[in-house]
């Protein structure tokens, strides 16, 4: 497995793929890799010659007061896993902003409400570190995890608005045995935390079965559970969405309404 730490040996790699017409798979992340990515990159390899995974703790997405110092970076254990799963190439550059960077991508309807209202700028710095990626890594197909919701439908709009030639794979939610979804954002909960989280998981669940009054029953199901503070709860089309504090951890899940 490579592993690749400049933009420029990642335009070369990415250029003689380009040549070798291979289909590439990428699977962007963050790191800190739990099963929910190893789903993404095991549907990459079944489906593409090569795969490369990014990770990049993308600072552009994190506003002001939230987590991009304590964000975890198990950087050893994230190599051994891509290997042991057979990535071919992993990105991991330590930065990918010049220090004059000035030019953004921006989606202004689908990226507005729900996380865009929560956590303004976010979807600005996502759409333009993505579409980095896409430019760096040029990959046939792209892997997405369903539990960002809005991030999907943000990334779908752009590659359809900017004309980029790529494949959306949308793959869904992995969930523990207890139901929560998977998410690097996980680690930081203690086990009292972990269990109201799951409370959260199964109560948007089991809203989900409800379609005639799913995102009023839910909202005020959440605010009787003690120790966790909602944020909002919003049905989008046929998707209910919901985002949640427990302690200092910000959780985000998605359930389709079964009708
Ligand atoms: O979903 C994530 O982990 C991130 O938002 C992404 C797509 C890797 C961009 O930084």
């Amino acid at each position: 497995m490579k592993v690749i730490r400049s933009v420029a040996a990642m335009q070369r790699e990415s250029a003689a793929w380009v040549r070798s017409g291979d289909a590439v798979g990428l699977v962007p992340t963050m790191g800190a890799l739990h099963e929910g990515h190893l789903t993404l990159i095991r549907r990459a390899k079944k489906e593409c010659g090569r795969v490369v995974v990014t990770i990049y703790v993308n600072p552009t997405q994190f506003g002001p007061k939230e987590d991009l110092a304590r964000y975890p970076r198990p950087r050893r254990e994230d190599l051994a896993l891509c290997r042991k799963a057979g990535v071919e190439v992993v990105f991991a550059p330590e930065n990918l902003y010049l220090p004059n960077h000035s030019t953004w991508v921006e989606e202004t309807a689908l990226s507005q409400g729900r996380e865009g209202a929560s956590r303004p700028g976010h979807f600005r710095g996502v759409a333009t570190v993505v579409l980095k990626l896409f430019n760096l890594t040029r990959p046939t197909r792209a892997y997405f995890g369903q539990k960002d919701a809005q991030q999907v439908e943000v990334i779908r709009r752009m590659v359809r608005n900017l004309d980029v030639p790529v494949r959306l794979v949308i793959v869904p939610t992995v969930r523990d045995a207890d139901g929560l979804a998977l998410s690097s954002r996980n680690r930081y909960l203690s086990p009292e935390e972990r269990t109201v989280a799951v409370k959260f998981a199964s109560l948007l669940q089991e809203a989900a079965l409800r379609p005639a009054d799913s995102a009023r029953w839910l909202r005020g199901q959440l605010k009787r559970v003690a120790g966790l503070n909602l944020d909002y709860v919003e049905l989008t089309g046929d998707r209910l969405c919901a985002a949640v504090f427990v302690g200092k951890t910000r959780l985000i899940d998605n359930e389709g309404l079964r009708r």
